[in-house]
């Protein structure tokens, strides 16, 4: 049998699970609360639908693996990032994007066996579109299988990138890095607002490369393998591999990424992030 078929049965099930969640909430409506609150201005935001979905996916996984571990960024930070088998979940990516009523937020589910993701899976909801990826097994998207882009020059490149929730020395930098892309007469820029669909955009060659100065484990854990199996390349801005913890992100297809982060590297936040 194909290694890791029961884990990524079960990814599968429980983004699914969270997505229909988040959908009957996004129909219904949902109030949303400040999260953070950053020099009396709040960007982080979190509603019943992040909470409950969440819940609702990790009793999906407890049931299916009751001796893994789960980190999940509302009630279940406290997860063991360091345990052989490990569950990294966001209940609800893009919730900016779900407060303001865009129709563009997805479930990311991914699971990681002695410290490696080996199982992703990332569900749109609203367009009932389920990216999954198992190591070594390729990238599929609603079953099948996606590759990254293959183009080798940044003249030709769309390029997504992220702003983290600050708005000092980060968003600076990314901005930064912004205009440097521009600079080389790239075909465009977009920042859609869910990195982990970002990241699987890059999986399937609509993106050709994307960064980010500063995401959270659950936002990468399912979609950073959904890139690298559909051919594609991920590593923090200067070009090492990613930790499972808060970093910088690139992804890309692999043919520009030396290029990408040597504008990431040139325009690191200072402080860097950790
Ligand atoms: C956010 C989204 C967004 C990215 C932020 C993330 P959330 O996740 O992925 O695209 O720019 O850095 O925090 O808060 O909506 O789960
Ligand atoms: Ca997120
Ligand atoms: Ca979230």
């Amino acid at each position: 049998m194909t290694e890791f078929q029961d884990e990524m049965k079960t990814a599968a099930e429980a983004a699914r699970v969270g997505g229909e969640c988040l959908r009957q909430y996004f129909h219904r409506g949902v109030e949303i609360r400040d999260k953070s609150v950053t020099g009396g201005k709040s960007y982080d935001l979190v509603s019943d639908a992040d909470i409950e979905s969440e819940r609702l996916i990790a009793e999906v996984l407890h049931t299916a693996f009751p001796a893994h571990a789960i980190l999940g960024e509302e009630s279940l930070q406290q997860g063991d990032a360091d345990a052989d088998h490990l569950w990294i979940i966001d209940p609800l990516d893009g919730t900016n994007n779900f407060a303001h009523r865009i129709e563009h937020f997805a479930v990311s589910v991914g699971y990681y066996e002695h410290g490696r993701a080996v199982v992703g899976a990332v569900y749109q909801p609203l367009h009932d579109d389920l990216y999954t990826a198992v190591r070594g097994q390729g990238a599929f998207r609603n079953g099948q299988r996606v590759h990254a882009s293959t183009t080798d020059r940044l003249g030709q490149a769309m390029i997504g990138c992220g702003f983290y929730y600050d708005r000092g020395a980060m968003m600076r930098s990314t901005l930064a890095a912004i205009d440097e892309c521009f600079s080389h007469d790239i075909h465009g820029i977009r920042r859609f607002g869910t990195a982990s669909l970002d990241l699987c955009m890059v999986g399937c060659g609509q993106l050709d490369a994307f960064f980010e100065y500063n995401l959270s484990a659950w936002d990468f854990a399912a979609a950073a393998l959904f890139v690298e199996e559909a051919g594609g390349q991920v590593t923090d801005a200067c070009g090492n591999e990613l930790p499972i913890g808060s970093t910088s992100v690139v992804a890309s297809n692999g043919r520009l990424h030396e290029q990408v982060v040597g504008i990431t590297t040139r325009h690191l936040p200072d402080p860097h992030p950790t």
